[in-house]
């Protein structure tokens, strides 16, 4: 221990990050061990990189020079018989892929869930209108249903932090994996916590504070964890990859996974429409050529609120978080990516701390900085990528505020109006209000059908068709 502690103490001073050890004189055995292992984990060199990089854009915080920037190009949803018919062979080609047993599935379910404020992992918050099921059994009934259908069952990986990763490996040992047996639990990294002079933080006496190092952490844990080379040896060349807070994701979709075979993308992504220029999404744009993720913090809003001659959004293409991959290029982005790292992202955040006599401090205010790598800044690496639309209303009401927009109670509502509209689409007069809302809850399991093509059929098969009334839960 000794000689540990002198090596991380000189190497910490020398990067005039000394100040994390200034209550050592107060700690205990275990206390010091702790803080010195996790300090000794620590990348320094990179870590002072980040300093620097941040006390400079912030010493000459000078406008951004204006990039070009286009509303980026996109596969869009059908609308006449070419397209249709488009959309028909992109479905027969997924179908066939999914035969061929190509497709993993990916989620990142690392975050934090500050803004949501539940205790635990996000992925085990209770979420469907009528049954009340977890956002991982809802996954977990989606990946079931594909494995019934394709007839093999499927890999899914589950990006967890330091922070849930116990919690979500137990969660799912309760519930017997959901009845599936493929599920891999792969650990994100995490990155130091820095105030505003660049000096890391301390989260309490013996405790760096650590934040998970955002969804980009996706490549670089999948490679570390060997699940690159498993896919390899099993042929598995397709990653469908979403986040945890979406319950409506078509989680494995044979339009999406078609349109990615036919063009050979590195990396296809999933757009629905933005509503409103102050809408907090990120936006898909064109930039030097090649597609990017503009998120709505670094948008103008001159351009935000430009509109094209038929009166909508010019930069409309909203970000869903969802993605399929080619395995090569998402191992490629998890190794050494022949020296080009994702970019860091910084973001002023409240973060638990201490004050200088080791009292904790819960910030009102953001008080420092957290770094994240970004997922869909794969995009820029990509040589060949597709975006393609998705109804806003069937895949995309993510829970992200315990209140408000993005909150639970919007996303059951969102939920409750796609049962009803393939309840109505199949023939049943179940009443609605003018936003396709009924007035009570209802629910369709995704081991019924996951998406209204498959729940026409299923339910045109049924012998004896359930009467639909409040709780009413199909499955
Ligand atoms: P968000 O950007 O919504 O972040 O993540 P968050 O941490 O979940 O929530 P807030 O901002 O603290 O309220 C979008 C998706 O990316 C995953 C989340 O779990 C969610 O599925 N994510 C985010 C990770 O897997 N790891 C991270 O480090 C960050």
């Amino acid at each position: 221990m000794e000689n540990l502690q002198r090596e991380v103490f000189e190497k910490f001073e020398s990067y005039g990050q000394g100040h994390i050890f200034r209550f050592w004189d107060e700690l205990n055995a275990d206390e010091r061990l702790n803080l010195c292992r996790q300090a000794a984990r620590l990348n320094l060199a990179h870590l002072s990189e980040i300093a620097d990089a941040l006390l400079e854009r912030d010493r000459d915080a000078q406008p951004k020079p204006e990039v070009s920037l286009l509303p980026a190009n996109y596969i869009g949803l059908p609308s006449d018989e070419t397209t249709l018919c488009r959309w028909e062979d992109a479905y027969n080609l997924g179908e066939q892929i999914l035969s061929e047993g190509r497709i993993a599935a990916f989620t990142a379910a690392g975050g934090q869930g500050t803004r949501l404020g539940f205790e635990g992992p996000k992925g085990t918050f209770s979420v469907t209108p009528v049954k009340g099921k977890s956002l991982f059994q809802v996954f977990a009934e989606k990946i079931r249903f594909a494995e019934k259908r394709y007839g093999y069952p499927l890999h899914w990986f589950i990006m967890t932090s330091d922070r849930n990763h116990n919690e979500t490996i137990e969660f799912f040992g309760k519930n017997n994996s959901f009845a599936l047996s493929n599920v891999h639990f792969i650990r994100q990294g995490s990155l130091a916590a820095m105030d505003a002079k660049g000096k890391i933080m301390l989260e309490d006496r013996c405790h760096i504070a650590m934040h998970p190092d955002g969804h980009g952490g996706a490549f670089r844990a999948f490679v570390s964890s060997g699940s690159g080379a498993m896919l390899e040896a099993q042929g598995i060349d397709m990653i469908s990859y979403f986040q945890v807070d979406n319950p409506l994701v078509p989680a494995i979709d044979p339009y999406f996974i078609g349109f990615h075979g036919k063009n050979c993308s590195q990396i296809s992504s999933r757009m629905v429409l933005k509503t409103y220029p102050e809408e907090r999404m990120g936006i898909f744009c064109s930039m030097y050529g090649r597609s990017a993720v503009v998120e709505y913090t670094d948008m103008p809003m001159e351009r935000a609120v430009e509109r094209d001659r038929s009166g909508s959004l010019r930069f409309k293409a909203g970000n869903a978080g969802i993605h399929i991959f080619d395995r090569d290029f998402f191992t490629l982005l998890g190794s050494k990516m022949g020296g080009r790292q994702l970019p860091l992202h910084a973001a002023k955040k409240k973060i638990p701390t201490i004050d200088g006599d080791g009292k904790a401090v819960d910030p009102e205010v953001p008080n420092g900085i957290k770094f994240e790598t970004f997922i869909f800044d794969a995009l820029q690496f990509a040589e060949r990528s597709i975006i393609v639309e998705g109804n806003r209303k069937e895949i995309f009401s993510p829970i992200k505020n315990s209140v408000g927009l993005d909150s639970p109670e919007t996303c059951r509502r969102d939920q409750v109006r796609l049962f009803a509209k393939w309840l109505i689409s199949a023939g049943s007069d179940i009443p609605i209000d003018s936003t396709g809302l009924p007035p009570f809850n209802i629910e369709i399991s995704p081991l019924f059908a996951d998406s209204e093509r498959d729940f026409l059929v299923k339910w045109n098969q049924l012998d004896k068709r359930p009467a639909i009334s409040a709780g009413s839960h199909i499955c």
